[in-house]
This record gives structure tokens, C-alpha cells and sequence, in this order.
């Protein structure tokens, strides 16, 4: 491969620009297929611990504000403010109790306050500055409060089998690194960084979609491979026949694949003793 082709070098380019784009036809879409396959795992570990009435929340790229909206709506907590460096879709329909902050969360002081809970769910993962960012954000959470991190693990390995799905997902991950710096292979790291972080009480699990056709996670997928077939096609390690050809297969009863997971990992900010 060539050094064009991009090897294992981080890019320099940005989510929402080389791809992602938010003006781009149907990323809101895309973004809902992801939030239909992991929302209701998120909600129910935001709740168990203990997200409810009385809660300020920051959700870190909050993309269409489904976590959001579910957090006020169905968690009743007192507030959340939205943030993502794009707020089309966070701006459509407004909710009592949702603010909504156009910002880019690596710049320095993008947000002010502190919270009871700050989420941040597939967004860390394409940000070169993850390692830094979590400490900023652990830096956002009230004394008490909770810092949960969301993200995709891979789960492809050198033993599966060399089919087109594992191809395009390989490509994926090496062209998404190369265009704009995702990096997954940290996220199982999380439970760590958030102990150095300062937190406590650290705690940590992985939900994984099953691949049925037609799924919202087999169509996120899809999705996602046309918007970054570009960045996969650059790696070398696939031509558009693959691509093609994974895309058939995974609407297909053939399909007989594992997808990417959502790790959630949290930890508390220890509470202020009495004085
Ligand atoms: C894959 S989407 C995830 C959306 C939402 N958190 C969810 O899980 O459904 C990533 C979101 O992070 C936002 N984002 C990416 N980089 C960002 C940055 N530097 N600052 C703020 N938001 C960012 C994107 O605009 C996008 O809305």
C-alpha cells in the first residue's frame, strides 16, 4: 500500500467535513438508524444510574438529540443542554428543558457549567484529542455527578472469516482513520482513562446489535459504508465490487456476521464532603 492509500496514519481531516457531512442528504437518517439500534441500551443504563427529576445533563454531540429528548421526556430530568458543532437537526423542534449549543467541543472552554450527567455516545471515538477531551469533560461533571462515555468497539479479528462484510468493515475503520482520525482501538480503554480522569466507582459494559436484514443497525451500516465508501476505496483494501457485495450480504438471510458494539463506560466524580 501506498503512502497515499493512508496506512495506519491518523488524517488530519474532520467528522462533519471529508465525511459525515450534516448538509449531506440523509445523515440525519444515518444518525437515527444508530440511535434506533443502541438508544433504548443507552436510556436504560442513563436511568439505572440514576438520571432522573433534579438532573442537569450535557450530552456531548448530540447529533439528531434523541438521548436528549429521551432524557427529558421519558427520564423527566430537569434539563439538558445539546451540544454538537452542528445543530440542524438539535434545532427543529424545540423542547421545554432543551438547550441547544453550537460548539466545537475540542476548542478550549466550548462549554461552561457543571453537570449532573455529561454524555458523550459515538463521539469521542472520531475526535484525535479523545485522550485530553475526557478529561476536559470529566472537568464538567458536578461533585456526585456522572461521566458516561459511548462508543463502537471492533470486534473483527485476523481469525474471521475473509468474507466481503469483514473486508468493508476493516476498510471502514483503516479509511475513517486515515480521513479524519477515528480511532476505536481505545475505547476498551475507557474504564481506565476515566479512572485517571479522577472518577470513581468506574463501571463499564458492551451491547451488541444482531445483523438481522432490514435492521436499523444492518441499515446504519449501510449507510455508513456509502458515505465513507470514498475513505474505504482510498485504503486499497477493497474495490467498489466488495463494498457492493457486503451490502447485499448484509441484507440478506446469508448474513451470518457480528457487528461493531456500543461500549458504555461511567464514573462518578467523588461528592464534596462536609466542610
Ligand atoms: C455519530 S454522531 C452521534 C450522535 C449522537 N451522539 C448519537 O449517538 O446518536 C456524532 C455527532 O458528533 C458531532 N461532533 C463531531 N465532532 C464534534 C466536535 N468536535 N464538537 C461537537 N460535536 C461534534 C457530530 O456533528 C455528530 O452530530
Amino acid at each position: 500500500m501506498s503512502a497515499a492509500a493512508g496506512g495506519d496514519a491518523p488524517g488530519s481531516g474532520r467528522y462533519g467535513e471529508a465525511v459525515f457531512r450534516p448538509g449531506q442528504a440523509g445523515e440525519g437518517e444515518r444518525i437515527d438508524f444508530g440511535a434506533l439500534a443502541y438508544d433504548d441500551i443507552t436510556m436504560a443504563r442513563l436511568r439505572a444510574l440514576g438520571a432522573g427529576p433534579g438532573w442537569h445533563c450535557l450530552d456531548v454531540g448530540a447529533g439528531t438529540g434523541t438521548v436528549s429528548r429521551r432524557l427529558l421526556e421519558e427520564a423527566g430530568v430537569a434539563s439538558v443542554l445539546a451540544v454538537d458543532r452542528d445543530v440542524r437537526f438539535l434545532s427543529t423542534r424545540p423542547l421545554p428543558g432543551l438547550d441547544v449549543l453550537e460548539a466545537d467541543i475540542s476548542a478550549p472552554d466550548a462549554v461552561a457549567g457543571r453537570f449532573s450527567l455529561v454524555h458523550a455516545r459515538f463521539v469521542l471515538m472520531h475526535l484525535p484529542e479523545r485522550d485530553r477531551l475526557i478529561s476536559a469533560l470529566a472537568e464538567l461533571v458536578a461533585p456526585g455527578g456522572a461521566l458516561v462515555l459511548g462508543d463502537a468497539v471492533d470486534l473483527t479479528s485476523d481469525r474471521m472469516p475473509g468474507t466481503p462484510y469483514s473486508a468493508v468493515m476493516r476498510a471502514m475503520w483503516q479509511g475513517l482513520r486515515s480521513t479524519i482520525g477515528t480511532d476505536v482501538s481505545w475505547v476498551p480503554s475507557y474504564p481506565h482513562l476515566l479512572r485517571g480522569a479522577g472518577l470513581g466507582s468506574v463501571g463499564a459494559e458492551i451491547h451488541v446489535p444482531p445483523l438481522l436484514p432490514g435492521s436499523p443497525i444492518s441499515r446504519f451500516w449501510t449507510d455508513t459504508w456509502e458515505r465513507s465508501r470514498a475513505a474505504m476505496l482510498a485504503t486499497g483494501l477493497v474495490d467498489d465490487t466488495v463494498v457492493d457485495e457486503a451490502v447485499r450480504y448484509l441484507d440478506s438471510d446469508e448474513c451470518a456476521a457480528l457487528s461493531a458494539g456500543l461500549l458504555t463506560a461511567w464514573g462518578w466524580k467523588p461528592a464534596e464532603g462536609p466542610r
